[in-house]
């Protein structure tokens, strides 16, 4: 399986700033924002990975991130020229995707809980054996912002609905989506929604239409975090410094994962605890690498 991190936009709300930096590279805390949606990808042991951005932004994430041979893995890189609708990513990305599965994520989402690791492995598995889609859903406030959820009796998945004026539950969709090979040809059939974009709602539709459709429920005790505007992303900050300042461990740490998970050895960690030298993110690295846990 494959993994795309779509990362851009025009960060609207985030004027000023964004003229200067695209808001997935904006700090989230202690780290920039993309190394969440790129954690995520790497506890699901997804090593090739295609990050989509702008023009002017693509030599940003390539100073921080590299060909992803420091991390174990593989990145490449793509431009959007004009962002139309997260669905596009798999236009995009066909190339990249080729026959394979993928995951993609959106590089503003931040995923925290419990055996997010166990959840991820076994969405991967789903689509990897029976194909289909996997999605992640996640009871929100203000579900007038999201692709909501229909269920039936039953609890079964029936639709998606886009921003909702009439919310059918509570449940967002939530950014992050398993698929097998078919989601190019479905997003290939897309045609623009009223709000002009190709709509990753409707790819999931033709899945659940299709009756080959999985979710899970991510439910109490998760955090799934979006960041659009400068409330939200301090929002996700304050959740960040207050667990890891809590626990001394922290939240989306991609050495720290590429280490724990084998993707590099003791080497390649070293070299971060150098190139970070001076800093705390260095320091803790120092107390992974001599962790006896
Ligand atoms: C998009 C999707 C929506 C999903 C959300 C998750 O919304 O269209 O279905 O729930 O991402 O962040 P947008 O960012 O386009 O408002």
């Amino acid at each position: 399986m494959k993994g795309i991190i779509l990362a851009g936009g025009y960060g609207t709300r985030l004027r000023p700033a964004s003229l200067a930096v695209i808001k997935q590279l904006m700090p989230v805390y202690d780290k920039p924002m993309i190394f969440y949606p790129l954690s995520i990808l790497m506890l699901s042991e997804i090593r090739d990975i295609l990050i989509i951005t702008t023009t002017e932004s693509v030599q940003g994430f390539k100073n921080l991130l590299g060909d992803g041979r420091r991390l174990g893995l593989k990145l490449s890189y793509t431009i959007q020229k004009t962002p139309k609708g997260i669905a596009q990513a798999l236009l995009i990305g066909r190339n990249f995707i080729k026959d394979d599965s993928v995951a993609l994520i959106l590089g503003d989402n931040i995923f925290y809980g419990a055996y997010l690791e166990r959840i991820l492995k076994e969405a991967r598995e789903q689509v990897e054996e029976n194909g289909g889609a996997y999605l992640f859903c996640y009871r929100v406030n203000d579900p007038t912002r999201y692709g909501i959820a229909k269920f039936d009796k039953a609890n079964k998945l029936v639709e998606i609905v886009e921003k909702p004026d009439k919310p059918p539950s509570s449940y967002a969709i939530t950014g992050l989506y398993f698929y097998d090979n078919y989601c190019v040809k479905a997003a290939s059939k897309l045609k623009p929604s009223k709000r002009g974009e190709l709509e990753i709602t409707d790819v999931n539709n033709w899945y659940i239409e299709n009756q080959k459709a999985e979710y899970t429920l991510l439910g109490r005790g998760y955090a799934w975090l979006d960041m659009g505007t400068f409330q939200s992303m301090l929002d996700a900050q304050n959740f960040i410094e207050t667990i890891e300042k809590r626990q001394g461990l922290k939240i989306g740490s991609v050495e720290e994962i590429a280490y724990r998970k084998g993707f590099i050895g003791r080497s390649g960690l070293e070299y971060f605890i150098k190139l970070y030298e001076g800093s705390e993110y260095s320091e803790y690295l120092k107390g992974v690498l001599n962790d006896k846990d």
